[in-house]
């Protein structure tokens, strides 16, 4: 079984990863900048490939794809993880900041859905999994342009679900909790205060539990076009 993960240098996508290669599935380790650290990864799965393409790039992921493809023969598993932030307030947003949120975390999995899932829908199998965010759901001060990018992500998994349904591909979104990755460390305290006076468990999200979730929902059948809330915080 062939797993695409992007953006799996570091973070949540390393630890998704980690987790397919402990299942034996060959596992792509997809990144933009960090090459060495997505070698790193590789080097703890059994079978995987490391391939970089700028998500916001379609020529780029479909090289990537088709790279995938030939070598082999299929993608079973997308993940779309790889993603960024940029914290201002709206009117502090500027409109290079809101096109590369926007670009990267809503363009980046669209092209590597036009890209992809013609090989699953030819091989009448797929599992396409949408990394969004509860900031897609209820919005947050200071994250505009994140918040839209990640609820459009939830609108564009719902419409694919229902166009690939037919073809036995699902596509389907989670929602991580407050992880400390790059990501999450890099944000301000009031927001990893806020993260953790909503949590109903007083704690943060490990990103080894998310990856577990991910990987059990990739081996189910029939569940799509839907969203999982992997959080304590309530919506
Ligand atoms: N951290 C949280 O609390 C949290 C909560 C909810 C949802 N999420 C979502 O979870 C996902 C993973 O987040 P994370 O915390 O693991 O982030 P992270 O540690 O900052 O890692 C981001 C990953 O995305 C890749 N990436 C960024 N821009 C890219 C581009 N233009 N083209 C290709 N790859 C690109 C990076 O590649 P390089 O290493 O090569 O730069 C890296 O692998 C994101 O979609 C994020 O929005 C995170």
């Amino acid at each position: 079984m062939v797993c695409l993960v992007t953006g799996s240098s570091r973070g949540l996508g390393k630890a998704i990863a980690l987790a397919f290669g402990r299942r034996g599935r060959r596992v792509v380790i997809h990144y933009n900048e960090r090459k060495e650290e997505a070698s790193i990864v590789a080097a703890q799965i059994k079978e995987s490939i490391v391939l970089s393409a700028d998500v916001r790039d379609y020529n780029q992921v479909r090289s990537l794809v088709d790279t995938v493809t030939e070598q082999w023969g299929g993608i079973d598993i997308l993940v779309n993880n790889a993603g960024v932030t940029r914290e201002a307030l709206l009117l502090k947003t500027s409109e290079e900041e809101f096109d590369e949120v926007v670009d990267t975390n809503l363009k980046g999995p669209v092209n590597f859905m036009r890209a992809a899932s013609p090989y699953m829908i030819k091989q009448n199998r797929g599992h396409i999994i949408n990394i969004s965010s509860i900031a897609g759901v209820s919005g947050k001060a200071g994250l505009s342009a994140y918040s839209a990018s990640k609820a459009g992500l939830i609108g564009l998994t719902k419409s694919a679900a229902r166009e690939l349904g037919e073809h036995n591909v699902m596509v389907n979104a989670v929602l991580p909790g407050f992880m400390l990755t790059d990501m999450g460390a890099r944000s301000n305290d009031r927001a990893k205060g806020a993260a953790l006076a909503d949590s109903l468990m007083k704690d943060f999200s490990d990103p080894r539990d998310v990856a577990e979730f991910i990987c059990r929902l990739s081996g189910t059948r029939g569940i799509s076009g839907q969203v999982f809330n992997l959080d304590s915080r309530l919506i």
